[in-house]
């Protein structure tokens, strides 16, 4: 064993795959080309000023800047239970059923590690968030992955998964609205989730990471709004997308009780919780006004209506999301994920994330993200209709 070489665990992650994309970005933008990036999903609007104001305020109370006890303030909790009830009429007791999280991100890995040995199975949907695969590899279990078939609106065919992977699986993770496809809960998914969950004795975790930006009308549900799911789940919502506050590490865990526990008792071996400032911040955000929200959808529906208009010009068939920051596409015939995503960086000094980035079946289609300038989402699409049409 070298000195530097890393672990067993981390070795089985599998090599990251897009670096040549990466270095030919960066060559790009080192000679001067001005390289527009629709990759990452990332807010560029600041947070909405009441937020900063309360950070601001809860920054200066000396009370905020001790250890955090990973159980979370109480005022957090409750702002939480109000939010959980007004928005998707889902009761949460703030004593037992939330806890805050340091991000989405966090709160999936740690789970993986609260509930899985090696041995165990996580199924997790595919394509998806990465961490639902590598957290269980670094935890040391497997992922199983569930692909999301497009003739079932982006579900996964759960009558497909394979009786020893139901009877290893101890975690199955769902995320709707959903990245990167931008699709929505498809009809009865939820309900269906909690029976086999009930059948299968696995602990579902629904990413709610997306629920506050939809379109069209669209309300995005709570998974724990369906009949049986605190039995069998928890959900992580978090602030990051909906209220800009990606940077901030803002979210929770919602739901069953005794995995939320579990989850704290793993907690309390690897970080110190929330910080307090950031804690009271998040009470003004859900306690907080809905214009901003509904404000930053319309910018958001605006881009995607010019994106998907513009690739449907050039020969894409595409669908409107009804909900995240992402339009999902298909590539042209003859092209795979990755080398048509470096075609639309060569020709038009556009960066879009090829599908394969998100698992085996994301393959076949190209990610493109809401999350940058009006001026600029419209001079790449100007670009892309250039150069891309033949
Ligand atoms: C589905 C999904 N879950 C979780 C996250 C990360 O959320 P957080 O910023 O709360 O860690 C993302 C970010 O892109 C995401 O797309």
């Amino acid at each position: 064993m070298g000195l530097t070489d890393p672990s067993k665990r981390l070795e089985a992650i599998p090599p990251y795959m897009f670096a040549e994309l990466e270095r030919k970005v960066a060559a790009k933008k080192a000679a001067g080309i001005d390289v527009i990036s629709l990759g990452i999903g990332d807010p560029d609007t600041p947070t909405y000023p009441y937020i900063v104001e309360a950070m601001r305020d809860a920054v200066a109370d000396p009370s905020t800047h001790h250890y955090p006890s990973n159980r979370g303030r109480a005022e957090f909790r409750e702002a939480f239970a109000r939010f959980y009830d007004r928005r998707f009429g889902v009761e949460i007791d703030p004593e037992s059923e939330v806890m805050p999280a340091i991000g989405a991100k966090e709160c999936i890995y740690n789970l993986c590690f609260a509930f899985l040995d090696p041995e165990d199975v996580a199924l997790a949907s595919d394509p998806g968030y990465p961490v639902y695969t590598g957290g269980p590899v670094l935890a040391g279990a497997e992922a199983v992955l569930l692909p999301l078939e497009p003739e079932l609106g982006f579900a996964p065919d759960l009558d497909a998964i394979d009786p020893l992977a139901w009877s290893n699986a101890r975690l199955l993770f769902l995320n709707y609205p959903n990245n990167p496809t931008g699709a929505v809960a498809p009809e009865g998914l939820f309900e269906r989730v909690v029976e086999l969950a009930r059948r299968h004795d696995v602990l579902v975790v629904h990413d709610n990471a997306y629920s506050e930006t939809t379109y069209d009308g669209y309300v995005a549900p709570s998974f724990l709004a369906t009949p049986g799911a605190k039995e069998v789940g928890v959900e992580v919502f978090s602030l990051s997308k909906g209220f800009n506050m990606t940077g901030w590490r803002c979210a929770a865990i919602l739901g069953n009780a005794e995995a939320i526990n579990t989850y704290w008792r793993l907690k309390t071996n690897v970080d110190s919780g929330l910080f307090e400032a950031v804690q009271l911040a998040g009470v003004a955000a859900l306690d907080g006004p809905r214009e901003p929200l509904a404000e930053m959808n319309a910018v958001y529906a605006r881009r995607r209506d010019l994106v998907v208009g513009a690739l449907r010009e050039i020969g894409v068939e595409v669908e409107a999301p009804k909900g995240t920051i992402y339009v999902w596409a298909p590539v042209p015939a003859g092209h795979t994920s990755t080398t048509f995503a470096e075609l639309v960086l060569e020709q038009a000094a556009v960066v879009v994330s090829p599908g394969s980035m998100y698992g085996p079946s994301g393959e076949g289609f190209f990610r493109i993200s809401l999350t940058t300038p009006d001026d600029r989402i419209a001079e790449a699409v100007e670009r892309m209709r250039e150069h891309l049409a033949a």
